[in-house]
């Protein structure tokens, strides 16, 4: 077909009866499998009062306690599986910002479906059979290396595993190996864009067709600037280790409208952040997903802390969820006014004289919060255009966001680059 549905696999076209049937016979067995196979649930269920029977329909689920990542943390390391170790063929851990790691695990059946998903996602994103991906994403026990690495093998590409850092040499290899479709960090690759113009390299004049970006907030405003300067189409890909890894929910090229969410495996839900409620679609909260297929780490409710809406489907019958602007995590609030690390993006970017690199200060000034916005300098910006630039940014924020920030343009190519996901935030406030 010419419109390309002879791409999509079986759960792709399945209607959306056929897909809620699916969703409730999968969402049963899922919490059945978890309550009899981990501790931690059943004292969880036990003590809600609920049972895996009780979920009749999908709207039942609410009834059913949240899991969160210091849920996962007590169980650590292996507490929250549901299959015997043995039967665990790969483990993955985020490191988290805060003490104790928390690990993963996925059994082969786990690690298919994975592949699947990602195969799926990439295939969304514009890539095909017989592509050269390269994939820049850590490897290791990050979910973002492994993960895209198993999914383009799936799909049927030619894989470059360069994993993160040493950048110079990706370049080359880019150059080289002519690969179509790139995945990592948004932030790396306006640290690959520096190196291309480094060595003097057009980056509009390579291979690459489509970016797949994700692990971390990125805006439109950001789609647009690295879409401009490769030369490519840049799409988003979202997930996270406790659910799957990268492969939850991708943006489909042809609509660039938010992210279909593979929802035959990962039921979302969005919840009031405070009171934990479940809100109608289109309302913004909280994520959360209840894993639908997954045998040794299944998690129920999963509270993401990741906020967005979800939205009807477009470019395929799965809902959306829009852009992940932010996480409650990385809320700044400042005199009483919360702001999200992307706000200020949306705005570093659209000023002139300024390169797409910033960093957020926050520190204490008497009794009071202060966020000084450190953004570079264009290479060549005079000192007037610095200026300029630099009031343009305050006002910029004080008008959109209805709160007075500090604001520094520094030297070119002062501010330290992303191998990985970056890291906005510096907080200086003593504790
Ligand atoms: O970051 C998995 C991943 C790898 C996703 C590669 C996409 C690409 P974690 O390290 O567990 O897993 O971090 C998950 O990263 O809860 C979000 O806060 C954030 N995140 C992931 N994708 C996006 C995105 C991977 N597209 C956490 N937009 C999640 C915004 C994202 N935030």
């Amino acid at each position: 077909m010419a419109d390309g549905t002879d791409l999509l696999d079986a759960g792709e076209r399945l209607g959306h009866e056929e897909l809620r049937a699916l969703q409730l016979e999968r969402m049963r067995a899922s919490l059945r499998h978890a309550y009899e196979n981990v501790p931690f649930y059943r004292a969880s269920f036990d003590k809600a009062g609920v049972r895996p029977e009780d979920c009749r329909s999908l709207a039942d689920l609410a009834h059913f306690p949240f899991t969160t990542k210091a849920d996962l943390r007590d169980n650590y390391p292996y507490g929250m599986f549901a299959v015997p170790r043995e039967r665990v063929r790969r483990l993955h851990a985020s490191s988290g910002t805060t003490g104790l790691p928390t690990v993963v695990g996925y059994t082969e059946n786990d690690l298919s479906m994975w592949s699947d998903m990602m195969a799926r996602s990439l295939r969304a994103a514009g890539a095909r059979p017989g592509d050269v991906v390269h994939v820049a994403y850590g490897y290791g026990l990050f979910t973002g290396g492994l993960g895209a690495h198993y999914g383009a093998e799936r799909l049927g590409c030619t894989v470059v595993p360069a994993s993160g850092g040493m950048t110079a040499r990706q370049v080359r290899l880019i150059q080289d190996l002519e690969p179509g479709v790139i995945m990592v960090t948004p932030s790396y690759m306006l640290t690959l864009l520096d190196e291309f113009e480094r060595q003097g390299v057009d980056p509009r004049g390579t291979s690459l067709r489509v970016g797949v970006f994700g692990a971390e907030p990125w805006t439109d405003r950001m789609r647009q600037e690295i879409e401009e300067r490769f030369g490519i189409d840049a799409v988003d890909i979202y997930g996270l280790s406790e659910v799957i890894g990268p492969g939850v929910a991708q943006e489909c090229v042809e609509t660039k409208d938010g992210l279909h969410v593979w929802e035959d495996h990962f039921y979302p839900e969005i919840v009031d952040p405070v009171t934990g409620e479940v809100l109608p679609e289109g309302e913004r909260g909280e994520l959360v997903f209840t894993s639908l297929t997954k045998e040794a780490m299944p998690v129920v409710r999963y509270r993401t802390r990741d906020l967005s809406r979800l939205l009807p489907g477009t470019a395929r019958a799965f809902r959306r969820m829009e852009k992940v602007t932010g996480r409650s995590d990385d809320l700044v609030i400042l005199r009483g006014v919360n702001l999200f690390p992307t706000q200020i993006e949306e705005i570093v970017l659209r000023t002139p004289g300024v390169a797409p690199h910033f960093q957020l200060r926050l520190t204490r000034e008497g009794r009071l919060d202060a966020l000084t916005v450190r953004a570079e300098a264009r290479a060549g910006a005079t000192p007037e255009a610095r200026d300029e630039a630099a009031r343009a940014i305050a006002a910029a924020v004080k008008d959109g966001i209805g709160v007075s920030v500090g604001v520094e343009i520094v030297e070119p190519e002062s501010l330290e680059r992303s191998v990985g996901k970056i890291r906005r935030i510096v907080d200086l406030r003593e504790k």
